[in-house]
């Protein structure tokens, strides 16, 4: 992680190696720090205006550059989120070593200058991230030079708390880390095996954490028969790891599930070539309830935490769970496999069953299910489906958080869509019709009707083809920001 400080504008560095002014529409440069006359005249010469995204770099002795956030009446902890990760990836490009970079006073829409610093680490955090596991290092290239921060507020008396939030920032993005090399690690290194070793690690990166890893006989045991049968057809056998955070005063308990699916080949009903690639971020919900629990427990939340996925690689082979079969979950219902590629259900529904033993007072599961939520929201929104109150939660934190969401109906009607004639229900809806709700109706099966849940099915944004805002391409960690906002409220 980037270091990151606080400064009052009056401790600000004197020479830093490169000075960022955040500026907003129309704003009179004069006064703010870094901008002396020389300063203020460029920019007038250049028709500089504090535009959103708008920018003006000037180099010479004194690096300075200007970044418009736009007006304020517009200037909300996104912008400034945004704004953050996009200067510092310019200070990066740039070589910097040392940045000052000052934010704006407090915005128009309620957010003080504590939270902007807060999301203004956000964004530096996030953009910056790498993944280069797998790059080979040119013993003759340059040392890398990540550049640190000092952000500077205009306002001494917020310094310590701001303090505070940038320290709480950088944990959160550190587990957001931890979800993103998971996610982009090969699935030849990250497979069920390798994701209990993670799971151990995260356990001794915490506090107040407990391990628990259901191995085969076990699983056999406890009848979850649908994670038996997806991991059957994989020369690596399941697991199901469960991590329990207890803090000293709990008020509540929630149960995070997540599907951990390292390799999606389709199984048996395999996918064609390009619809297999990228399919190792099958298993984005399984890290994200690992690295959730992680930062929770990391950020003494007074919230018990129940973090549980079903870790297992759904390929075709002689041993591979069929089209046709039947399985019977730990509840004892039975489903009849339409198509082996909708297996995330198929291990959810054992999860969830053993979630719902757990008695806590609410389940909140994150799984890639479905294309179908990509065709319905795209690549930057998360479908939500579930209990209504839970679900305005949720979404209130994903907006403040800059991780969208919608909800989804669960109509009775659509129940029909998984009805199967020989078994309780079948493990596909109707063809092309509302695949992401036909879905999360096969899981609601497994929930217990007394207990508040909350399905999110990440497919679109827990992985993107290119860059977008604060994520590089490949893993983004959505929605760990919101669930660790989420459980903090
Ligand atoms: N893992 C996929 C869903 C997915 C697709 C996630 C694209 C991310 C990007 C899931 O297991 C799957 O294959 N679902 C099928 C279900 C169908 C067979 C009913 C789908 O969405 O096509
Ligand atoms: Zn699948
Ligand atoms: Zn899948």
């Amino acid at each position: 992680m980037p270091k990151i400080n606080v400064l009052a504008s009056a401790q600000k560095p004197a020479r830093p190696d490169l000075a960022i002014v955040f500026c907003l529409e129309g704003q009179d440069l004069h006064g703010l720090p870094y901008c002396d006359s020389a300063v203020q005249a460029i920019a007038r010469g250049e028709h500089f205006k504090g535009a959103r995204d708008k920018s003006l770099y000037l180099p010479g002795p004194k690096r300075v550059l200007l970044y418009g956030l736009g007006k304020l009446e517009d200037l909300d902890i996104e912008v400034v989120r945004r704004g953050a990760g996009s200067v510092a990836k310019r200070a990066r490009e740039l070589k910097a070593r040392r940045v000052a970079l000052v934010l704006p006073g407090d915005g128009n829409k309620g957010a003080s200058q504590v939270e902007l610093a807060q999301a203004a680490a956000e964004g530096i955090c996030l953009s910056l991230y790498k993944f280069e596991r797998y790059k080979s290092k040119d013993p003759k290239a340059d040392p890398k030079v990540e550049p640190s921060f000092d952000l500077i507020l205009s306002a001494a008396s917020r310094v310590l708390q701001a303090q505070a939030g940038v320290k709480e920032a950088l944990v959160v993005c550190e587990s957001v880390a931890l979800v993103r090399d998971l996610v982009n690690t090969a699935p030849n290194d990250f497979h069920p095996q390798n994701a209990v070793i993670q799971a151990r690690r995260v356990q001794k990166l915490g506090k107040r954490l407990r391990l628990k890893v259901l191995t085969v006989p076990r699983l056999k045991a406890l009848g979850m028969g649908g994670i038996l049968g997806v991991g059957q057809g994989s020369s690596r056998p399941p697991v199901l790891v469960h991590i329990h955070y207890k803090p000293a005063r709990a008020k509540r308990v929630v149960a995070l599930v997540g599907k951990g699916v390292t390799f999606d080949s389709g199984g048996l009903s395999i996918k064609v070539g390009s619809g297999m690639q990228d399919m190792k971020s099958d298993m984005a919900g399984g890290a994200t309830v690992l690295a959730t629990v992680l930062a929770a427990s990391r950020l003494g939340l007074p919230i018990e935490i129940h973090a549980i996925a079903p870790f297992v690689e759904n390929m075709p082979s002689g041993h591979a769970f069929r089209v046709d079969d039947v399985i019977t979950f730990m509840n004892g219902k039975t489903a009849e496999i339409m198509n082996t590629d909708a297996e995330g259900r198929v291990i959810l529904a054992d999860a969830l069953v053993y979630a719902s033993r757990l008695k806590p007072d609410l389940i909140i599961d994150l799984a890639t299910l479905t294309g179908a939520a990509i065709v319905a929201l795209g690549m930057n929104i998360t479908a939500l489906m579930g209990d209504d109150k839970a679900i305005a939660k949720l979404k209130a934190c994903g907006e403040r958080c800059g991780e969208s969401m919608w909800q989804l109906p669960l109509p009775k009607a659509y129940r029909s869509h998984i009805e199967s004639r020989i078994a309780d229900i079948k493990n596909t809806g109707n063809a092309g019709e509302a695949g992401t709700i036909s879905a999360a109706l096969f899981l609601k099966e497994f929930v217990d009707a007394s207990i508040p849940w909350v399905h999110c099915d990440i497919a679109g944004p827990s992985y993107l083809k290119r860059e977008d805002g604060v994520h590089p391409a490949g893993a983004t960690g959505t929605p760990l920001r919101t669930l660790i906002e989420f459980l903090k409220s």
